[in-house]
């Protein structure tokens, strides 16, 4: 069958850099929007779009056939072990050949973190099924830093929970570049890869980098872990996932080093967007 890929979580963050890529590529691919809002931006910049929601799931069977490859990528929620199996389960019945499934570090069923648990659920289930995959599981997002924007912008300042510990930071768009050679190959079909950016950084790496794009002083505020699950918390932040955040920092603390794992490379034989990428790209959102 000719590659045809449906695009599952293409107005998200990963998503959307993976759809440019996609196009860029010359490849045959549809995106899933949940809503028309979403799906009119979509189309009005000539891509094929139909409108569904997992879970709903006549409104993807009615799309499936045809599909060979799916990139698999829904928000962190509870529920997303009954979507993404659910979708699983509907692409096996309709002869879809491939699951490209973004995870995450760590994923591991009965993972006291509630998101590498669930994660670690999908991949067993994605693994016994008759599909090929590749599973992608990315470390850290540099992008999360946007989640502070408020704080940077009001204060020049950030507050995390990571001490002086050093991680390879991704960016989200060398993850798109990761998922895209997933689904445009089968080199890399019934495997699992650790995507990390290319060096472990700190926060003071990264409040630095800031601070040499904007211009700022923009400064990182350590806080403790306790500190930091009250007060995303106290923000309306969910309390599963501010207990995750948290559970993670400290993990991330507690073991001693975390290197970049060359994954991301062994993929795409491209260079990785380091923190000075990123601060220049973003600087005028964070100025
Ligand atoms: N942040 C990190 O540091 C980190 C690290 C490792 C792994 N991860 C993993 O990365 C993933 C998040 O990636 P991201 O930030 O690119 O995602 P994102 O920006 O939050 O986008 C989520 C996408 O999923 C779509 N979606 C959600 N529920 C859906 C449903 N029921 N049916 C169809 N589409 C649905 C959303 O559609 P709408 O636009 O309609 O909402 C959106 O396109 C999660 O699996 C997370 O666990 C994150």
């Amino acid at each position: 069958m000719k590659r045809r890929t449906l695009i599952i979580g293409g107005t998200g963050t990963i998503g959307q850099s993976l759809i440019g890529l996609m196009q860029k590529g010359g490849e045959d691919f549809v995106v899933l929007a949940r809503s028309e809002s979403k799906a009119k931006p979509l189309r009005d910049s000539g891509l094929e779009v139909i409108i569904g929601e997992l879970g709903n799931w006549p409104s993807i069977e009615k799309h499936l056939d045809g599909i060979d490859t799916i990139f698999l990528l829904t928000n962190p929620a509870p529920e997303q072990v009954a979507l993404q199996n659910g979708l699983i389960d509907l692409a096996e019945v309709k002869s879809v050949r491939k699951i490209v499934k973004i995870s995450a570090l760590g994923a591991k069923v009965s993972s006291p973190i509630h998101l590498a648990d669930w994660h670690g659920r999908i991949e067993e289930y994605l693994k016994a099924s008759s599909l090929d995959y590749v599973i992608l599981q990315p470390h850290s997002f540099m992008q999360n830093m946007l989640m502070s924007l408020p704080m940077i912008k009001q204060q020049s300042a950030f507050y995390q929970s990571l001490g002086d510990s050093k991680i390879p930071l991704v960016d989200t768009r060398d993850i798109a570049k990761a998922s895209y050679q997933a689904i445009v190959t089968d080199d890399y079909n019934n495997s699992t890869y650790v995507i990390t950016g290319g060096e472990p950084v700190s926060y003071d790496d990264m409040a630095n980098a800031l601070s040499k794009a904007t211009g700022k002083n923009i400064k990182y505020i350590r806080i403790p872990v306790d500190a930091h699950r009250i007060g995303m918390k106290e923000a309306g932040v969910p309390s599963w996932l501010a207990d995750d955040l948290a559970n993670m920092n400290a993990a991330l603390q507690k073991s001693a080093k975390h290197e970049a794992s060359g994954d991301f490379e062994l993929l795409t034989q491209a260079r990785q967007v380091t923190i000075d990428d990123f601060a220049q790209d973003y600087a005028d959102i964070f100025r």
